[in-house]
Parts: structure tokens; sequence; C-alpha cells
């Protein structure tokens, strides 16, 4: 009864990068990228291969599952930092003509790592008052096309690929929300906005030639990304164990008591001392960085995928999905699979 998960659905290019092959290039080592981050792989988007792209083949598979057809989607919201183009046509546009979801709208949604978590709730909200229709979140990121591929401390985190849920409701309009328990977090802290930036953008006004006025051609800026690797680490561990606790304090039960955790995995190291300082098994928390290491947004929903077609998310399990990112942003949903 109520809202939800009806499918789920992910995408890895075929393409893999291992650390060794970076390692041809720049001065690192499998041995430092692996002890440092516990990734040894990236799949990485190939020729013809989109943001776009990946999210319409996790979508697919995340529509299969759940029975639904693409005309009875309402809604499509992607997840993404980094869309097909620059601002628009925003990537859910090009996936809604993808898939033929001829009566859907559509939007991006940018919060960074924590996008999946973030558009996860606009589209409960949705179909939570409108639940005749059914609603696709895709996480869908192609970073590896931003990075500084010159700059070891950042470009060996990142990897692309695309994951996806379809949403639906049994309930009338609004029940399903007004018998939920609270059970999201959705937060930001902008004092970190420097901590992970793509830069480029409207912010730096272009230049004119002051006697002509005619606009001044300089180096292109190419848009990249930036870390400060230590700060955005300190920021991971102290958010996903605050948000873990306090979605579990405010349901009554506590971290001991979840059957699994789906957080962000940005560096396997995060994700250790988060469950250090919550004292909870490293065995509760999904692992796939190894192969895939960061895909922002995607990286949730891959997980989830992954989860139910291994046969490990069963119905009925006490979850949290948590991400944290750029922005700097966070948030978290605690639900019993697969109802929201
Ligand atoms: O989704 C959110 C996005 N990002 C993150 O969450 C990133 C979070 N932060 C991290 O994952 C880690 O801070 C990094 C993996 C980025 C860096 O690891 P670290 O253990 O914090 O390394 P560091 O920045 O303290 O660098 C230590 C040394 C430096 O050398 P010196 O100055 O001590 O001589 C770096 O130049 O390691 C060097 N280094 C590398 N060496 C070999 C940095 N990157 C590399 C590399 N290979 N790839």
């Amino acid at each position: 009864m109520g809202i939800k998960i009806l499918g789920t659905g992910s995408y890895l290019p075929p393409k893999v990068v291992t650390n060794g092959d970076i390692a041809a290039s720049l001065d690192t080592s499998d041995e430092w990228i692996f002890s440092h981050t516990g990734i040894h792989a990236r799949h990485v988007a190939g020729e013809g291969e989109t943001t776009s792209s990946m999210a319409a083949e996790a979508a697919r598979e995340a529509l299969e599952m759940s029975g639904v057809k693409p005309e009875e989607i309402g809604l499509i919201v992607v997840a993404t930092s980094s869309p097909d183009y620059g601002t628009f046509p925003s990537t859910a546009c090009i996936v809604q003509d993808l898939l033929g979801c001829v009566n859907a709208g559509a939007f991006d949604l940018q919060a960074a790592c924590a996008g999946f978590v973030y558009a996860l709730e606009q589209a409960r909200g949705f179909v939570n008052f409108y639940p005749d229709k059914k609603a696709i979140v895709i996480g869908a990121e192609c970073l590896t096309r931003i990075l500084d591929w010159t700059d070891r401390s950042s470009c060996i985190l990142f990897g692309d690929g695309a994951g996806a849920v379809v949403l639906g409701n049994d309930e009338g309009p609004g029940m399903a929300s007004a018998k939920t328990t609270a059970h999201t977090i959705l937060g930001a802290d902008g004092k970190g906005q420097a901590f992970i930036m793509r830069t480029g953008g409207t912010r730096e006004a272009p230049k004119f030639d002051p006697l002509t006025g005619v606009p001044l051609k300089g180096e292109p800026q190419l848009p990249q990304l930036t870390l400060q690797g230590h700060d955005v680490f300190a920021f991971a561990v102290r958010k996903l164990s605050k948000v873990v606790g306090d979605l579990c304090e405010r349901l009554g039960t506590t971290p001991e008591s979840l059957d699994r955790v789906f957080a962000h995995q940005a560096n396997g190291r995060i994700i250790e001392a988060t469950a250090r300082r919550m004292k909870l098994p490293l065995s509760k928390f999904w692992l796939n960085l190894e192969t895939t290491a960061n895909t922002s947004a995607a990286s949730v929903p891959i997980s989830l995928d992954q989860a139910v077609r291994a046969g490990e998310l069963k119905d009925g399990m006490r979850i949290v999905l948590v991400g944290f990112g750029a922005g700097l942003t966070y948030g978290g949903t605690y639900m019993t699979w697969p109802n929201l």
C-alpha cells in the first residue's frame, strides 16, 4: 500500500579504465589509488554515449521490471551534475523523448552526489498528489568528460553510469504522505560551496574592449571539476552518520536495526570511517565502488538496482539511502523496501 518503488534499472558503459591505465600517463599508481580510495577501475562513457543515453538505458530496465508503460509516466526527474548540454535542453527532456513518455513532464535536478535522494523526494511528492500517474527518478552522470585529467587528486575518483527507479502510488491523492512517518532529511551547507566546484557558467561576465565594445576573445574556460578532498572527506563522514542517526531517531529506532545502508560512494575510506563512527559493521553498506568509482548522483540508484538483481534487497528490509555532495548538499531517506 502507498508509494512504492515498482522497478529498478542501471547502466554502466562497457568501456573500463583501470588505475593502471591512468598510471600510464599520470604520476600515480594502482597501489596509491586503491589504498586511498578503494577504487580499482571505473566505467567511462564511450563515443556516442551521453548522460541522456545512459539515463534512458537505466530507465528502460526499470520500466521493464515495473511493468509500467512509457505513456503511464507523468514525471521524469534526472538528477545530474553532468547534463548533456550546459543547461538546456534538460537531460530529462531528452530522456522523455528517448523513452516515448509522451505524457510526462521532465526536469533536471542538480544537487550533486545527493541528487538522487533529492529527486526521489520530489517524485514522491508528485505521485502522492497524482496517484494515477507514475514517475521515473534517474541519477545519471558523465563526469569523466568534465574532469581535469592532469589532476591526480581528483580525476582518479570518478566514473560514469546511471541508475533509475519507477515510482507508483495506490492510495488516494495526498493519502500516502498522510500515512507515512517523516522519513526524509534534505539539507545543505553553502558555506562549503568552494569544496567541490565545476568552473565555467555565468559567474564570469564576458570582457569587452573598452573602446569598441566588442567582446574580447580569450582562451575559452574549460568547465572542469575542482576538489578540496580533505574538507569533503570530513564533511561526508560527519553528515552521513548524522543523517542516518537522525532518521533512525525520528522513527524511534536505531542504526543497528537497519538491514542495509545505501550510501553515496565517493571513497571507500569515507564509508569505512562512517561505519566506524556509527559502530555499524561494514557489511551493512552496499559497496561497489571498487569497479564503478564515484558515479555521483548515479551511485545510490546503481547500488539499489544491483542489490535488487542480486536478490539481496528483499521486501520489508529497513534501509537508508543517503548522499552528500557539492554545494554542499546532503540528504537521506529511510524506507521499508519497496515502500516509501
Ligand atoms: O562525491 C564527492 C566528491 N569527492 C570526494 O568525496 C572526495 C573526498 N576526498 C578524498 O577522497 C580524498 O581526500 C582524496 C582521495 C581526494 C585524496 O586523498 P588524501 O589521502 O586526502 O590525499 P592528500 O590530498 O592528503 O594527498 C597526500 C599526498 C600528496 O602528496 P604530498 O603533497 O604529500 O607529496 C598528494 O599530491 O598524495 C598525493 N596524491 C597522489 N599520489 C599518487 C594525491 N593524489 C594522488 C594520486 N596518486 N592519485
